[in-house]
């Protein structure tokens, strides 16, 4: 009798471990912004990754509000002026990992493929730690306060 009691209390505390432990990797799942080492990092990830389309210095293609003639958007600027500022830190690590078109399900095409399958989730917070940093103090406080 003592040992079973034992035996639930043991599972009781190794589940309650196991919610705190899924707890702080959630907690994790935040872009990094302030750590100057995962933005240099991002910013390598970026050249290579991201600056073909969305530019250098976060500019975005030209007309990009406006669909080309293949039906596609162009890639939108990751500046202030765009709007992936207006989008929670795990909706961006999704459509960055797993690509706009499955995101928006419904057979939606975009020129953006996902990055799953080339960069490590820990890449994918850096380079979006990278284009968080590049952002205006005030946009990267609305941004905080929104979405944490
Ligand atoms: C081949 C061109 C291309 C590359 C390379 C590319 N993107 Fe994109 N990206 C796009 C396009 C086009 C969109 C607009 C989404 C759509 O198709 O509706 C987009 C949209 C996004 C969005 C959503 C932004 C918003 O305002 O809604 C994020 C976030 C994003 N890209 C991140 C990245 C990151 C990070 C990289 C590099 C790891 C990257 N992209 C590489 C073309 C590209």
């Amino acid at each position: 009798m003592r040992i079973k009691h034992w035996a639930v209390a043991t599972v009781v505390i190794l589940g309650g471990g196991a919610a705190l432990l899924s707890l702080s990797s959630r907690a994790a799942t935040t872009i990094p912004y302030q750590d100057s080492a995962r933005v240099a990092d991002g910013e390598a990830v970026y050249a290579q990754n991201c600056a073909g389309c969305h530019g250098v210095n976060l500019e975005g293609q030209a007309n990009w509000q406006r669909r080309n003639g293949q039906g596609l958007l162009p890639a939108p600027p990751h500046d202030e002026t765009g709007h992936t500022w207006h989008h929670a830190d795990e909706l961006l690590f999704r459509l960055t990992k797993l690509g706009p078109a499955t995101i928006a399900g419904n057979g939606y095409r975009s020129a953006m493929p996902g990055f799953g399958g080339v960069l490590s989730d820990e890449q994918i917070w850096s380079v979006l730690a990278y284009i968080k940093a590049q952002w205006p103090a005030d946009i990267q406080a609305r941004h905080t306060q929104a979405f944490q």
